[in-house]
């Protein structure tokens, strides 16, 4: 039983140029690090980028406001509007998700006729409890269920929406499965219904191609943890640039309001742009550590992480497949994101995991899914393999 990482891929740099990454991640001197659809390694630049905010807070103290902090929820969120195809000003910066989409729900009546959330059975749960509680609004909630655990066949999503519709609610990839869903069909299928759709691009932005514009989504949502190396606390919101004069979001803060600084009591005047889909003081650390992975992602150019994760993945199903492993996530790389999930038995999967962790090989689980692995533009080929053949002696010893 082999328990030593790979060994180490300098010289390898010529068939494969994104290895020359590794030395900015120092994680993956003595890990094999599988795991970026959770918590992406940190990148040496992030602890530079924290220094200077320290440094900035500890020398210029509140004039950093006025200085760049102020605006940084959209100066931040133009580095993602770039990966993700947003025009600048359109992406604010907020903690996580789970705020993103309570404040997007925020902005519609949940009383009327058109009462419909319609959202796909393999969207984070975070985002069902968000929905589920508009019920006590009068929002009805209809849920698209996956039949095999792993995809939302999008003809069913596409029946779902009607003229009752008032959001549409899809996860571009799914946490679960990573299966990766038509969001072009469904803005098509959504704005002729009459309604809003939403993309949560946690799972797809950084390592799948996407274009907000070009898909058509009124709405997206993400963070910063996983596939663009962001660290905690930067989540962001892009809405559509028509929007802003039709949409008043009831989760608010004085940030939104058209002149914040003259702390006007009473309803608030919302801001004539993307500021009026911001809340409160902003988390400026967060931010600062986030741009780091931003800039190495738009660096390296989505188009070439995913070419080499389409290969990747493919070859870790193969090498599944060979090892009588059992594959959960779709086999056509055109409907799969950048994880692979290997089916396990639930109650073996935290002790899969842990013993991995143990062999420096870094995977998590999820309950009625499986073990989830995910190679990023910094993995070796070895690692793969490596990664295959511990987990096949773990299962199958
Ligand atoms: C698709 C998806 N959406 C949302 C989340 C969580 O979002 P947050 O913790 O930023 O609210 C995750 C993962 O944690 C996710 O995979």
């Amino acid at each position: 039983m082999s328990t030593l990482a790979p060994t180490p891929v300098r010289g390898l740099t010529a068939s494969d140029p994104l290895l020359a990454w590794r030395q900015e991640f120092p994680i993956l001197e003595h890990t094999t690090y599988m795991i970026s659809h959770s918590l992406g390694p940190m990148p040496r630049r992030a602890e530079a980028a924290l220094a200077e905010f320290t440094r900035t807070w500890a020398t210029r103290g509140i004039r950093a406001w006025e200085e760049g902090w102020w605006e940084m929820p959209v100066t931040c969120g133009d580095l993602i509007g770039r990966i993700i195809g947003a025009p600048p000003g359109r992406v604010v910066m907020h903690q996580n998700v789970s705020i993103c989409q309570a404040l997007v729900t925020s902005c519609f009546d949940w009383s009327g006729p058109r009462n419909k959330l319609v959202t796909d059975g393999l969207n984070f749960p975070s985002n069902d409890y968000i929905y589920h509680g508009l019920e006590r609004q009068g929002a009805e909630i209809v849920s698209v269920a996956s039949q095999d655990g792993l995809t939302v066949p999008l003809e069913d999503i596409l029946d779902a929406i009607d003229e009752d519709t008032h959001l549409v609610s899809i996860s571009h990839v799914a946490f679960r499965s990573s299966a990766l869903q038509d969001l072009a069909a469904i803005a098509e299928r959504a704005h002729a219904a009459g309604a809003y759709l939403v993309a949560d691009l946690y799972q797809s932005a950084g390592i799948v191609p996407l274009d907000v514009t070009a898909l058509g989504v009124d709405f997206a949502t993400g963070g910063s943890v996983k596939w663009l190396l962001g660290g905690p606390g930067a989540g962001y919101l892009y809405v559509r640039p028509d929007l802003d004069a039709s949409l008043e979001p009831a989760a608010t803060g004085w940030a939104a309001h058209a002149r914040p600084f003259d702390f006007e009591a009473g309803p608030i005047e919302y801001a004539p742009d993307i500021h009026r889909f911001l809340n409160g003081t902003p988390n400026v650390p967060a931010m600062y550590s986030a741009r780091s992975g931003y800039e190495i992602v738009a660096e390296i150019g989505v188009p070439a992480i995913r070419e080499k994760s389409v290969r990747q993945t493919q070859r870790l199903i193969e090498l599944a497949d060979a090892a009588g492993l059992t594959v959960r996530s779709p086999r056509d790389p055109e409907h799969r994101g950048g994880t692979v999930i290997l089916g396990v038995p639930d109650e073996d999967g935290r002790a899969i995991v842990a013993e991995l962790g143990r062999r420096q090989i870094l995977v998590d689980f999820r309950p009625g899914a499986g073990v989830r692995i995910a190679p990023h533009f910094y993995t070796s080929d070895d690692e793969i393999a490596h990664t295959i053949h511990e987990f096949a002696s773990i299962v199958n010893p």
